[in-house]
């Protein structure tokens, strides 16, 4: 697909976390006419999320056991989705944790349970993945970075720090598929009214599940590198980094 086309990449539209509130808004405006693989654990446990797929008109909906952690998995899943479903036209990386900041500090087991599932994982399926669409020749890929991981705050930087690690990583590979027909984007939102952020105040420029997808579905036909949700966050993305040390470590969630 060229620049500015109306179209997202034909083929299958793979959503791993197939139970993401963010993942299904995205999976969702993708769907008319097209073959969705929601990969999830529990996945014989997704009625509802195949249905609301089917009702947006999606041609199938395949569900497929899913754990991040579980990285030794992660190509085989790929090549068994392509190899059962047909060339992947957009994957979403949804899956993710928010963890406890507070046990993170106590316990480092919990720490890295974290930062496993939000980065080390998440580089796993975007190193596979890209291999396999740079054999494909086409496909785009959505990976979600944080306000987080823009400038890393006390009071979650565990999250944070995952994200941080996530938002680089998306970069030099952003950069290794330059000129493959492969385009990555990576989506930095603010904080997102829905169930990972459920009993937080929302935080300024907060958004919804459903204002991120718009977002991410109208970058993924501009093939955009990144989208800022909502757009007028990079501001302060940009302000956030000149503000003092003593002042910023005070920040809150
Ligand atoms: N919500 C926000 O404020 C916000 C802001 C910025 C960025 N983001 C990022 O946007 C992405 C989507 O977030 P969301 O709000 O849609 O989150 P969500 O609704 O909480 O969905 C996250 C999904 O990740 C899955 N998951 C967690 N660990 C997994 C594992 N080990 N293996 C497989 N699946 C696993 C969960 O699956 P189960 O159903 O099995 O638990 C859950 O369905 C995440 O990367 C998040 O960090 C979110």
């Amino acid at each position: 697909m060229g620049l500015g086309s109306r179209d997202a990449d034909a083929g299958v539209v793979l959503l791993l976390g197939g139970r993401s509130e963010i993942g299904l808004e995205v999976a969702r405006r993708l769907a008319p006419g097209r073959v969705v693989v929601l990969a999830a654990r529990r996945a014989d446990d997704l009625g509802p999320q195949r249905a609301e797929l089917s009702a947006a008109g999606a041609a199938q909906v395949h569900c497929v056991e899913f754990d991040a952690d579980d990285f030794a998995s992660h190509q085989p899943l790929l090549e068994k989705v392509i190899g059962e479903h047909g060339p992947l036209g957009v994957t979403v990386l949804a899956f993710g944790v928010l963890g406890d900041q507070a046990r993170a500090e106590r316990e480092a087991a919990h720490a890295v349970a974290v930062v496993q599932t939000d980065y080390v994982a998440q580089v796993s399926v975007l190193t596979n993945l890209a291999n396999l669409l740079r054999a494909q020749g086409s496909g785009q890929i959505v990976a979600f970075s944080s306000i987080a991981g823009v400038r890393v705050r006390r009071s979650n930087y565990v999250y944070g720090s995952a994200k941080a690690g996530l938002d680089g990583f998306v970069n030099g590979l952003q950069d290794a598929l330059h000129g493959t027909g492969i385009h990555l984007l990576l989506v930095r939102s603010g904080f997102v009214i829905g169930r990972m952020t459920a009993g937080m105040d929302p935080a300024p420029l907060s958004s919804t599940p459903d204002q991120v997808a718009d977002a991410v579905v109208s970058a993924l036909y501009r093939r955009s590198r990144v989208v800022n949700v909502p757009r007028r966050i990079k501001l302060l993305f940009i302000a956030m980094h000149y503000v003092p040390q003593s002042i910023w470590r005070r920040m809150p969630r």
